[in-house]
């Protein structure tokens, strides 16, 4: 791992004509405090949109995703983090008296082990079984269980994919199901820069920490002296194009070194960090045309600022 942050860190420093390092990064420890931050912040809209989806929503999600009573189902979410999203769905399938049992995938143990625990006392009847590792090996290691998939992917996570590389990921998801298998796709809708971008540029500056906390991570575990304050969190929205990227910008001219190699950035210059992709159904549907994967249905909250695709292996 660590020598993977390396060689991307000195690769994407290198990169011209624009230097980049992947989000990917943001989550140490520190990250993912400060990602829980931003997800309670009155400008981050989208993890109560979907809050809302999942908790309001519960049936017109569940009428949509045409479970059948005879069927075993799997639930697998990728990512599962806290699982506050999640219950409400699961309890709502126990109470219906679906046959399912939930998978919660995630490569923080610490996460995991939280989800468990809140679970086992909310849900005790519930059938939990951690998965700690990646993604496309949990779902590897179930394929061969015989029972219906249901994957979760919420949150948006896509978008923080370019769009060659999130059809490639939702192409290798569909290597991994079997027809009649779903997923359950959370992703944040396209709309007015007024709304977007204050999402990624909040009045607390947490959004500025959370970007500027990449340079820090690389200072401590690679060597780096980053003189952090002279860099400071850029954000821009493109309604055009529907993604928001965030980037880190030199506030004067100034030169870093990061495990023994030097990078001169100009005063003004950019690091691009982020991408975050608004989608529509156009978009949704030029991804899928070239995976395995098929629209059923969309469930979008009460405000219209999010939707859950629902999703068919065919
Ligand atoms: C995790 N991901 C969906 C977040 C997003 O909205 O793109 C990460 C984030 N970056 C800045 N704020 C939140």
């Amino acid at each position: 791992m660590q020598e993977n942050f390396r060689k991307d860190v000195l690769e994407g420093l290198s990169n011209k004509p624009q230097k980049k390092l992947s989000s990917k990064y943001f989550y140490d420890a520190t990250g993912d405090e400060l990602f829980v931050k931003i997800m309670a912040l009155p400008e981050y809209y989208l993890t109560r949109a979907e809050m809302d989806i999942f908790q309001d929503k519960t049936s017109e999600l569940i009428a949509a995703m045409q479970l059948e009573k005879e069927e075993k189902y799997d639930i697998i979410e990728l990512g599962a983090g806290d699982g506050t999203k999640t219950i409400h769905l699961l309890r709502e399938l126990q109470l219906r008296k679906f046959s399912f049992e939930y998978y919660p995938v995630d490569i923080s143990l610490n996460a995991l082990e939280g989800l468990e625990n809140m679970l086992l006392k909310e849900l005790p009847e519930l059938k939990v079984k951690p998965m700690h590792m990646e993604y496309f090996q949990s779902l590897s290691r179930l394929k061969q269980d015989g029972n219906k998939k249901i994957i979760l992917f919420l949150g948006s996570n896509i978008g923080n994919m370019p769009d060659d590389e999130a059809t490639e990921f939702i192409y290798q998801l569909g290597a991994n199901m079997y027809p009649g298998d779903k997923l359950i796709l959370g992703v944040d809708l396209t709309k007015p820069k007024e709304l977007i971008l204050p999402a990624y540029n909040d009045a607390q500056g947490i959004t500025a920490a959370f970007n500027l906390n990449l340079l820090h991570r690389i200072n401590r575990e690679l060597d780096g002296n980053f003189d952090v304050k002279e860099f400071e969190h850029y954000p821009v929205y493109d309604e055009n194009e529907g993604i928001a990227k965030s980037y880190l910008r030199s506030k004067r001219s100034q030169e870093v070194n990061v495990s023994g190699h030097t990078f001169f950035f100009t005063e003004g210059e950019l690091i691009h960090t982020e991408v975050s992709r608004k989608y529509n159904d156009s978009i949704i549907k030029k991804i899928l045309s070239k995976t395995d994967i098929t629209w059923v249905e969309k469930v979008t909250d009460s405000n219209n600022l999010f939707a859950d695709y629902i999703l068919l292996r065919h």
